[in-house]
């Protein structure tokens, strides 16, 4: 994927819905029906920043049967690089953004008998555009929604009318944790199970699951990943015969799109597999932050998702 396979769109709304998430509206600035997706699809938002080119992916959440707007949520990261501070401090109704077409990393189950949600904060976002596909479907679901306190449970109105008792919510505040044990335990055969939240969550969701005997192929998850800082590196492009400078605050992947230099991309969040790199030549360590690697292959050296990770090392030589 690259830029020239973007929309362009207008910011048609944004509203506040809790201290640290904003909604935003997008509307195609072509007018118009913005292209098809399912629920779970996610789309790259392109930001032109003063001196940089933020690219960060986000769920849709709005109906996939409404295309005439694009719904996203965006959590402000404390740890941000740019990308979420951009999108809550700079974008204003009627900014012009680019995106990517949808592309779905966490679609629902088709011949799942049940479905069960499991959402952590932000996470709630894929699930809200899945849950229009679940309403008035014939197979079961119930979503579990945790939450650090009521402040904090974005979309909670939209979700008490249409789901009803479908939904349970988890307060921290009060205490209350999702009892995943149990609650795994009791579903019946050809239930699929899926978990977007906090890695913590989705880590302990996964062990539960497979612990229980779930197999593989029932547990379903979805973690971007936001590129971590880290320390100043620099690589150089086999093929392209140029040396790049990584700075903390930049992605490995930004840095070499920056250089002029196009990677394949899907996510950009460590998921999806697209930009998977070789490495030709290391003089030190890689950081992966991926969740696409086995660790058996992290162990090996021999490659790299540069849309997340990083390298501690004196020479580094991709071949790209
Ligand atoms: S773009 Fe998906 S793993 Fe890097």
């Amino acid at each position: 994927m690259n830029d020239a396979q973007t929309i362009a769109v207008e910011v048609i709304g944004i509203e506040q819905v809790t201290p640290l998430i904003k909604h935003f509206k997008l509307a195609a600035l072509a007018g118009g029906n913005l292209p098809v997706f399912s629920g779970g699809s996610h789309i790259i938002v392109v930001m032109q920043g003063a001196d940089r080119v933020h690219r960060n992916p986000y769920s849709l959440l709005s109906s996939p049967r409404y295309l005439d707007t694009y719904e996203i949520g965006v959590r402000r990261m404390e740890e941000s690089r740019g990308g979420s501070h951009f999108m809550h401090d700079t974008v204003h109704i009627g900014s012009r953004l680019e995106i990517a077409h949808p592309v779905n990393l966490f679609g629902l189950d088709k011949i799942a008998r049940k479905h069960v949600l499991i959402a952590g904060g932000i996470g709630i976002t894929p699930f809200l555009a899945q849950l229009e596909d679940l309403h008035g479907g014939g197979v079961p679901y119930e979503l579990h929604y945790s939450v650090r306190s009521s402040e904090h449970a974005a979309f909670l109105e939209r979700l008490r009318g249409r789901e009803g008792e479908r939904l349970h919510m988890y307060y921290d505040s009060e205490g209350q944790l999702i009892p995943f044990e149990a609650l795994l335990a009791t579903q019946p055969l050809g239930t699929h199970v899926y978990v977007c939240g906090p890695a913590g969550m989705i880590n302990h969701v996964i062990t539960t699951a497979q612990a229980g005997g779930w197999p593989d192929s029932h547990i379903h998850w979805e973690q971007f990943s936001a590129p971590p800082v880290g320390d100043a590196f620099e690589v150089f492009l086999a093929r392209s015969k140029i040396s790049v400078h990584v700075p903390p605050d930049q992605s490995l992947l930004e840095s070499i799109e920056a250089a002029g230099v196009e990677v394949p991309y899907l996510c950009r969040g460590g998921v999806c597999g697209f930009c998977h790199t070789q490495v030709l030549e290391l003089d030190g360590e890689l950081v992966h932050n991926d969740h696409f690697l086995s660790e058996a292959d992290k162990a090996k050296a021999k490659s790299i998702m540069p849309c997340v990770s990083r390298a501690h090392c004196k020479r580094l030589v991709l071949d790209l």
